[in-house]
């Protein structure tokens, strides 16, 4: 034979005296623990098939011992546990290791029929050290340790034959094969489709997602990957926490005023009428409507401190409390404010100014306008930038899920309390990171704009 699979155990996968741990639970393996020292050896090892694990339990344990090495073998192999990895030469080539528990690959795997290529969802990168194929279809990815099969990679950018790949990488038509069979239980190959894209492109539900979407979609939900899940603090090491709320940003600031209680319709009015409203009148909204509309927004009502960057309370809900997004008024007309660029300060309830209108704020303001139909010309856009760390910090994998969340809790916020004072207010689902970071002289992966929200006064019969 050409090619085998040796078998190993999960990166997760840890024994304590009794058990057998993993990220995702436990259960008491004492019987298999007692089981043939070598076998375990090797299974850490990850260097013996499973006939010769099977073997070393028959030598030293009998065969009551290898009734358990099955019975054991078989809960391992359905709860996802066990990694193959494909041997010829007596060296490695790739291990498939499963990150789901759809997983269904074993020694008996086959290959379907016909020419394959790469999916365009397979995504190859880098992890400490090894190189990695993974595809947001599938449950399990796949480490390449040798050079070769990156030459099979390559030419499945368009459909080929095992026997095309094997001739065309010097290797051997039973590697290709057991190779593309990993591939194909990652999901990561698909038929020939039309000019040039894959069969799964003919199938709408996945030809509407974008990679980036579908990668992000399976990351920050469970199910297709055994990361660090949720409140995991993984930084608490390595970093300090970033605290509730921003150092001053300038010494030029702006005390803003506010009415405590704004009249207002009762709320199941407001909620009602409450509707995305365009048309801007040519009178600016005052800096008294500002300040009210930030103090019931976005302003600091509680704060709390602990070791680990503390809490705040604030109008609208925010994952874990910990309220990321700083809000930058973008100022182009507001009665009795200087127009220009600034930073709300939400527990001094104060702007700071940062800067005048320069010609990337009016590039900024444009972009606005485009986004918001062009409908009026702009007068405040509040643009939301988060500080990232705040919420990475503290969670694994939905960090950035919980962000854009939060984006949504300021918008309906905002939404309600413009439509409370008679304010006219649009949400502006785009934006343009590196225009902000210019603006902002901000570095882009500690502070970058999420979102943003357009306020101005109503137009007169509008309502
Ligand atoms: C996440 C999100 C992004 C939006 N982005 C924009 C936008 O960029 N431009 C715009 O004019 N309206 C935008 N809107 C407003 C929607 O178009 C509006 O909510 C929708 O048409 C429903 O109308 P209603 O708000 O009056 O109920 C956005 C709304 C949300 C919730």
């Amino acid at each position: 034979m050409d090619s085998t699979y040796v078998i190993g155990l999960r990166k997760d996968v840890r024994f304590t005296e009794n058990m057998l741990m993993t990220n995702y639970g436990a259960f008491d393996a004492s019987p298999f623990l007692k089981l043939s020292a070598r076998m375990h050896e090797s299974l850490l090892a990850a260097d013996k098939t499973e006939d010769e694990l099977a073997a070393y339990v028959l030598e030293d344990d009998d065969i009551q011992g290898l009734q358990i090495f099955h019975k054991y073998w078989q809960i391992m192999s359905r709860s996802a546990l066990l990694t193959y990895t494909l041997v010829s030469a007596d060296t490695k080539l790739a291990t498939i290791s499963p990150v789901g528990m759809g997983f269904s690959f074993g020694p008996k795997s086959k290959l379907d029929q016909g020419a394959k290529q790469l999916s365009r969802f397979a995504l190859q990168r880098t992890c400490k050290g090894a190189t990695l194929i993974e595809c947001p279809k599938g449950w399990s990815q796949i480490d390449i340790l040798d050079v070769r099969l990156a030459g099979v990679i390559f030419y499945l950018q368009a459909p080929h034959t095992v026997e095309a790949l094997a001739e065309k990488c010097g290797l051997s038509h039973q590697v290709v094969e057991a190779f593309l069979t990993m591939l194909q239980e990652a999901q990561a190959l698909t038929g020939p489709g039309e000019g040039g894209a894959g069969q799964e492109d003919q199938d709408p539900g996945l030809a509407h997602w974008e990679v980036h979407d579908l990668y992000f979609h399976t990351r920050c939900q469970l199910g297709r990957h055994n990361n660090g899940w949720a409140t995991t603090y993984r930084f608490t090491d390595t970093f300090p926490p970033l605290p509730q709320v921003k150092e001053a940003m300038s010494r030029e600031s702006v005390p803003l005023p506010k009415v405590e209680r704004p009249a207002s319709e009762s709320f199941f009015h407001v909620h009602e009428t409450r509707k995305t409203r365009r048309d801007f009148a040519s009178e600016a909204l005052t800096l008294n409507q500002l300040g009210t509309f930030l103090y019931h927004t976005v302003r600091v009502k509680e704060k709390y401190d602990d070791d680990k960057g503390g809490v705040t309370f604030r109008p609208a809900q925010g994952g874990g409390a910990l309220h990321s997004i700083e809000v930058y008024p973008l100022v182009n007309r507001c009665e009795g404010l200087q127009s220009g660029f600034y930073h709300y300060n939400p527990l001094k309830h104060e702007l700071e100014r940062l800067s005048s209108l320069t010609t990337s704020c009016k590039q900024m303001l444009m972009l606005g306008r485009k986004m918001m139909l062009d409908q009026s010309e702009p007068q405040v856009e509040l643009i939301f930038a988060s500080r990232f760390r705040r919420i990475q910090w503290k969670y694994e994998s939905l960090a950035y899920s919980v962000i854009l969340k939060d984006v949504g809790c300021l918008y309906q916020t905002m939404a309600m309390v413009a439509e409370a004072m008679g304010l006219a207010g649009v949400a502006l689902g785009g934006g343009h990171m590196d225009l902000f970071a210019r603006i902002s002289e901000l570095d882009c992966y500690r502070e970058g704009s999420v979102g943003a929200y357009m306020i101005g006064s109503r137009a007169p019969g509008t309502d």
